[in-house]
């Protein structure tokens, strides 16, 4: 019985993905699938969190040294294309200096994706949003230290923003 049900949840995995196939590029797929990026970051030096239109919300954690990006990650609760998107902004971000970070746009986004159907393109414009809103706290942190004892929670231990 348990096996039957696993080999029927491992069939209709496959035919979900057989079907993401002939939508999106690989990187997408790839990403979807195996998102190295995701995660959620203790004491993050800039965190961004901002939900979109569609009501789905990225968060993106970030950690920097020197000015430059050693660490990168996000969550999100949106769909399939914006976990490859939230993931390739951080891929992108990670190890570049925080003025070349800024230049992540959704076009960047999209180009290195492979590209994304047009009812998907917000999804992208969402993690480049989530990405910026991620380093300018982190430069508003660098420049008001005092402004990282204000950061709130949101009761379930998770990091809100600053007040
Ligand atoms: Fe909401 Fe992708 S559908 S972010």
């Amino acid at each position: 019985m348990s096996e039957d049900f696993d080999k029927a949840m491992d069939e209709l995995q496959a035919s979900v993905i057989e079907d993401a196939r002939k939508i999106y590029s690989e990187k997408v797929i790839e990403r979807w699938l195996n998102p190295k990026y995701m995660g959620e970051m203790e004491n993050p030096q800039g965190y961004g969190k901002v939900t979109g239109t569609c009501g789905d919300t990225v968060q993106i954690f970030l950690r920097a040294d020197n000015n430059k990006i050693i660490d990168a990650r996000f969550i999100t609760d949106g769909c399939a294309t914006t976990i490859a998107a939230g993931c390739m902004a951080c891929e992108l971000a990670m190890g570049k200096p925080l003025k070349e970070a800024f230049k992540i746009t959704k076009d960047i986004i999209l180009e290195e994706l492979g590209g994304l159907p047009e009812e998907s393109i917000h999804c992208a414009l969402l993690a480049s949003d989530t990405l910026k809103a991620a380093l300018n706290d982190y430069i508003q942190s660098k420049n008001d230290p005092w402004r990282k004892l204000y950061k709130k929670h949101d009761g379930e231990g998770k990091m809100q923003g600053l007040v």
